[in-house]
């Protein structure tokens, strides 16, 4: 059975698209068919694989197609990477949608049944989430059957992840009650800092009795930032790395967790 995550957080720079990236190849890695979805108009996920950003064919044009409700080759979109994973890629030609989304019938819905024909084809789609609260992060939300929330542990931390989980909840109660929450996951983690350490444990504080939280962090590294420019995952670019190291212990726990359903 297909597994959606929907990777958010409305703050923009937390480690999302970075995320959704490794995360994917990770579990790709791991054997699993996996479907990476940009549903970011500002498209970093799709240049982050080194995919152009004029693509004419992208998730604009397949979520129209539901809204129309005109019959198109749902696969139309689909990029293949050559680390093993599938892409749906945007650009900035997403940005109407979340407004003219507010005008459709089952506005929610609209990402869920486009992925629906793909999950099939599919163990694991991965919905990289653009920073806002917005109509195109509610279809995420309601497509999924979790959501992973990267947070960088900072000062604020804590104070956003509030507003998110009520959308979180929001979304549960009203479009998608089976919907969970895979964990909230430290990225840009420099724990041999006191400041991260302290910012952690606040979050550990407000949140980590109702929200499973992953217990290795994501450490900030050099290789992980230089990756977004190279158009390759972290295990491409550098497979000893403590970078790589740490996102394929996040799939393999991803992966455990799926088992248990
Ligand atoms: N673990 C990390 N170490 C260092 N830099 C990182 C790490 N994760 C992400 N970055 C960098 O931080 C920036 C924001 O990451 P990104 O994944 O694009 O966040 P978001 O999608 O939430 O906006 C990017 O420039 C990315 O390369
Ligand atoms: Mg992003």
């Amino acid at each position: 059975m297909c597994r959606v995550i929907a990777i958010a957080n409305q703050k923009g720079g937390v480690g999302k698209t970075t995320t959704s990236i490794n995360l994917g190849v990770g579990l790709a890695r791991l054997g699993q068919r996996v479907l990476l979805v940009d549903a970011d108009p500002q498209g970093h996920l799709t240049l982050g694989l080194g995919f152009p950003k004029n693509l004419k064919v992208t998730l604009k044009n397949m979520m129209e197609n539901i809204i129309m409700g005109i019959e198109f080759e749902p696969r139309e979109a689909i990029l293949s990477h050559k680390e093993g994973v599938d892409v749906i890629p945007s650009n900035k030609l997403l940005t109407g949608m979340d407004m003219s989304l507010i005008t459709v019938d089952d506005r929610e819905c609209v990402l869920k049944e486009y992925l629906e024909l793909l999950q099939d084809d599919y163990d694991y789609i991965i919905i990289d989430c653009m920073p806002s609260l917005g109509m195109l992060t509610i279809n995420a939300m309601t497509a999924a059957n979790s959501v992973l929330i990267p947070v960088q542990p900072q000062f604020y931390a804590a104070d956003g992840l509030t507003e998110l989980l009520k959308v979180y909840k929001g979304t549960k109660q009203r479009f998608n009650p089976e919907i969970e929450i895979e964990g909230i996951l430290f990225t840009m983690d420099a724990s041999r800092y006191n400041n991260s350490r302290r910012n952690k444990k606040a979050v550990h504080t407000a949140y980590g009795n109702d929200v499973n939280i992953f217990a290795d962090a994501i450490p900030r590294s050099e290789a992980i930032a230089e990756i977004a420019s190279e158009g390759m995952s972290i295990f491409e670019y550098d497979r000893q790395s403590k970078g790589a190291e740490s996102y394929e212990k996040l799939a393999r726990e991803v992966l455990s967790h799926a088992k248990t359903k």
